[in-house]
C-alpha cells in the first residue's frame, strides 16, 4: 500500500470531504499515515486571510520534504484551490496537483495523472454532485459527519463561500438516509447533517423537500441516537423547522444560529436578510418550542463601517440572548467580495480591540449560562477516553458540552448514559456516573 497523509484546515464540510478522499483513495491503495507519505493533500480554507496564511506556511514547510523525496505528490484540495488557484502556483510551484471540491470524487484519477505524467494537474471546474459513502476506517466511529448539501447562494457581503463552494445543492433524502444508515452499522450513534445554510435543504430538489422532513427520515434509522445539524441561517428558519426542533426526538438540543452582527445597519450592509429585532423573535419561538436550548453563533467585528455604536448593539446582542457558546472573528477582506471595495475599512488595531472587548462579554456571558448545569444530571455519549486523563471516559451532553466522566470498564464507547454533572469547567463538565439510570431525572442538557 502506498501512504496518504491529509491535512485538513477549516470547516467540518473540509474534514467530511478529507475523510471521503481518503476513503475513496483507499480503495485504491492509499492508507492514512502521519509520515513519509507518499501522496500529501492540504485540504484548504478560504474563509478568512489568516486561514489562507496558515496553509501557505504549511506549504512553506511541506516544500522542503518535497526537495528530500522527489517522489512525493503534493496537492492542494478544497476552497482556497477554488478561489486562489493562480496564487497557489505562483507561491507554491512545487504543489503538483490542485483541485477544487467539485473534484475531490475524482481524486483517484487526478493522483494518478499528477504521477504518472509527473506535471501540473489543476481541475477546479464544476463537476456534478456526488454522494461519496467512502470513509477509512480510522475515522471517529461515534459521532459523524454527513453533507447533506454543497454550496450557499445567500451572497452574504463578507463572504467567499458562494465563490468556493458554487450553487445550492442538495442530496436527496434517500441517499443521506443510506448514507446514515451505512455508518450506524458501523458504530456510529450521532450524526451532524452539513450544509452552508442547511435549513435552506431540499429546496432545488424534485420534488421539493426540507430540512425538517430530513431530519424526521434520518430520525427513522434505527440504533442512531442523537442528530444535529448545522449551519442555520435566520432568514431561512421556519416555524415548521422550530417545531421539528421540537418533535423529532433523536435532533439534539443545540442550535448554531450565526447572528453576525447587533447592528441592524450592519446587517443590511452584509446583506443578511434579517434585522435584530427578526432574530430575536426566533429566539424567543426556538425557545419557548425547546426550553433547555444551547444556542451558540458566529459573530464579526470590525466590519466595513462598523461604528463603535453599532459595535456596542452587538455586545448587547451577546447579553440578551445569552449565548452557550459565541465563535467571534475579525472582518478579514476577502478576493471579490462586495465588502472588500467598501469604504470605511476598519483598522486592525480597532477590530482587535473589539475583539478582546467581545470575547470578555462572551466569557461571562457563557460561564453565567453554564454554572446552573451543576449538579444536574445529563444525558452523555461517550465517544472515548478522555484527553486528560486517560483514566476517564469523555463525551458530550446533547447541548453538545464536552463532559469527562468515570465509569471506564463499566460503561462502552458508544454508550448513552446519565450522569450528574459534579463541576462546571470553562470548556467542559466533569460528572459521576449514575449507577442506576432509569431513577435519574433526565435533563435533556
Ligand atoms: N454558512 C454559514 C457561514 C460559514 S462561514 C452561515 O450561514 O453563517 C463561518 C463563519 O465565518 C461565518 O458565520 C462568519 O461569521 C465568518 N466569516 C465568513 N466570512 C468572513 C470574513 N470575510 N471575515 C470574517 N469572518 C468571516
Ligand atoms: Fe457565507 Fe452567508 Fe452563505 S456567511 S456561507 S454567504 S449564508
Amino acid at each position: 500500500m502506498a501512504k496518504l497523509h491529509v491535512i485538513t484546515y477549516g470547516c467540518q464540510m473540509n474534514e467530511y470531504d478529507s475523510e471521503r478522499v481518503a476513503g475513496l483513495l483507499r480503495e485504491h491503495r492509499y492508507e492514512l499515515t502521519d509520515r513519509d507519505a507518499d501522496l500529501i493533500l492540504v485540504n484548504t480554507c478560504a474563509i478568512r486571510e489568516k486561514a489562507e496564511d496558515k496553509v501557505f506556511s504549511k506549504l512553506g514547510e511541506l516544500r522542503a520534504l518535497k526537495a528530500r523525496k522527489p517522489e512525493l505528490v503534493l496537492g492542494v484540495m478544497g476552497c482556497m484551490a477554488q478561489l486562489q488557484q493562480g496564487a497557489v502556483q505562483k507561491r507554491a510551484p512545487y504543489v503538483d496537483l490542485v483541485f477544487g471540491s467539485a473534484a475531490v470524487s475524482r481524486v483517484a484519477e487526478l493522483v494518478d495523472r499528477a504521477r504518472r505524467e509527473r506535471r501540473h494537474v489543476l481541475e477546479t471546474g464544476e463537476a456534478p454532485l456526488v454522494k461519496l459513502t467512502a470513509r477509512p476506517p480510522s475515522a471517529d466511529r461515534v459521532r459523524a459527519y454527513v453533507t447533506v448539501m454543497e454550496g450557499c447562494e445567500k451572497h452574504c457581503t463578507f463572504c467567499v463561500v458562494p465563490r468556493t463552494r458554487g450553487r445550492e445543492r442538495s442530496h436527496a433524502p434517500e441517499t443521506v438516509v443510506a448514507e446514515v444508515r451505512g455508518l450506524v452499522a458501523e458504530g456510529c450513534r450521532e450524526v451532524t447533517l452539513l450544509g452552508q445554510t442547511v435549513n435552506a435543504y431540499g429546496r432545488d430538489l424534485t420534488p421539493p423537500t426540507d430540512l425538517p422532513e430530513l431530519l424526521r427520515r434520518v430520525n427513522d434509522v434505527e440504533g442512531l441516537a442523537r442528530i444535529r445539524f448545522t449551519t442555520s441561517n435566520p432568514y431561512n428558519l421556519t416555524a415548521r423547522m422550530i417545531a421539528a426542533m421540537r418533535d423529532v426526538p433523536k435532533v439534539c438540543e443545540w442550535f448554531h444560529l450565526p447572528l453576525q452582527s447587533g447592528s441592524n445597519r450592519v446587517l443590511e450592509r452584509m446583506n443578511r436578510g434579517y434585522t435584530r429585532e427578526r432574530y430575536l423573535e426566533l429566539i424567543e419561538d426556538l425557545r419557548a418550542a425547546v426550553p433547555e436550548l444551547a444556542l451558540s453563533t458566529d459573530l464579526i467585528v470590525g466590519f466595513p463601517g462598523e461604528t463603535e455604536e453599532d459595535f456596542r448593539e452587538t455586545l448587547a446582542m451577546v447579553e440578551r440572548v445569552g449565548y452557550d457558546n459565541v465563535f467571534a472573528f475579525r472582518y478579514s477582506r476577502r478576493p471579490g467580495t462586495p465588502a472588500a471595495d467598501l469604504p470605511d475599512q476598519i483598522p486592525d488595531a480597532v477590530k482587535a480591540d473589539r475583539n478582546r472587548r467581545l470575547l470578555e462579554v462572551v466569557d461571562r456571558v457563557t460561564r453565567a449560562r453554564a454554572a446552573p448545569l451543576a449538579g444536574r444530571v445529563v444525558e452523555v455519549l461517550v465517544d472515548g477516553v478522555s484527553r486528560r486523563n486517560a483514566g476517564e471516559l469523555s463525551g458530550r451532553t446533547r447541548c453538545n458540552r464536552v463532559v469527562n466522566l468515570d465509569g471506564l470498564g463499566r460503561v462502552r464507547v458508544g454508550d448513552v448514559v446519565r450522569a450528574r454533572v459534579t463541576e462546571v469547567l470553562p470548556h467542559s463538565l466533569r460528572a459521576a456516573l449514575q449507577s442506576a439510570p432509569e431513577e435519574a431525572v433526565c435533563s435533556s442538557r
